[in-house]
């Protein structure tokens, strides 16, 4: 579906030398499956996410969807192929509702639909349709509002970026039944997830592990759970200041 051949991309450093951010990356991505890509911060997640959506282009390599090259397409070109992006920090659109941007990115959807999405991500339609998507909203509200917008245009290809930052314990439950849901056994569809959640990570059918811009890993969940693990515990304890709040399996 999705073939990422020998991707390496740049970025110029505050002193200006550049920096290689991906160093040679080579994934193929089937129909009908769910990926996650974990690993450490910085180890160039967001930034593949990116190179896959058109917004930074590699300095080498070539991505495929379904055979074509898509490697010099434009991003809107490549959402006109199915591509979508949920972005690790959503920009806010002050002046806009909920409702206005939930019809740009579905003009033909109905409203039933926006009030079905909008449930689904655990937000009330009647108390969210005519907010403000500016500051009144907290971080965790507007993941939820743009991982809706995603739900609603039916991609064939969606990248959620850390879908689960800001929000809280029973509502990644609710978005991991939308997951699997959406995506899971779905024949037409691919979803790439990145995240560190130790709950999303064993539903997904394969993990990438992603690290100082290379493939790091690359398995079911047992398969790369040792390269994993030491962070994902260490998140939690991150969590709860110390003490550990439950044992991971
Ligand atoms: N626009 C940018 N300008 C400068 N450095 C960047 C930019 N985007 C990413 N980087 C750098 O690239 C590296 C990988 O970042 P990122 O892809 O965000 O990692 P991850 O998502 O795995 O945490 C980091 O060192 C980050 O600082
Ligand atoms: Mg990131």
């Amino acid at each position: 579906m999705l073939k990422l051949e020998n991707i390496w991309m740049q970025i110029a450093s505050d002193n200006g030398e550049d920096k290689e951010i991906l160093r040679g990356i080579n994934l193929q991505f089937e129909q009908g499956k769910l990926y996650a890509i974990t690993g450490p911060n910085g180890g160039g997640k967001t930034s593949l996410a990116k190179v896959i959506m058109g917004i930074y282009q590699p300095s080498q390599g070539k991505i495929y969807l379904n055979g074509e090259d898509i490697s010099d397409l434009s991003i809107t070109e490549r959402a006109h192929r199915g591509i979508a992006y949920a972005f690790q920090a959503p920009p806010r659109f002050k002046g806009l509702t909920i409702k206005d941007v939930l019809g740009i990115a579905a003009p033909q959807a109905e409203p039933l639909q926006q009030r079905k999405y909008l449930r689904d991500v655990g937000l009330c339609p009647e108390d969210y349709l005519d907010r403000d998507l500016g500051p009144g909203l907290s971080g965790g509200e507007i993941k939820r509002i743009e991982m809706a917008q995603l739900l609603l245009r039916d991609n064939s290809l969606a990248i959620f970026d850390e879908p689960e930052a800001g929000v809280d314990l029973w509502t990644i439950q609710k978005l991991i039944t939308l997951l699997v849901s959406s995506y899971k056994n779905n024949p037409d569809k691919t979803a790439i997830i990145i995240t560190h959640n130790e709950k999303i990570l064993p539903i997904c059918d394969e993990i990438i592990v992603i690290e100082e811009g290379v493939v790091a890993g690359r398995g079911s969940s047992s398969e790369i759970w040792h390269l994993i693990k030491d962070e994902i515990e260490c998140k939690v304890r991150n969590q709860c200041q110390g003490e550990m709040i439950y044992e991971i399996k």
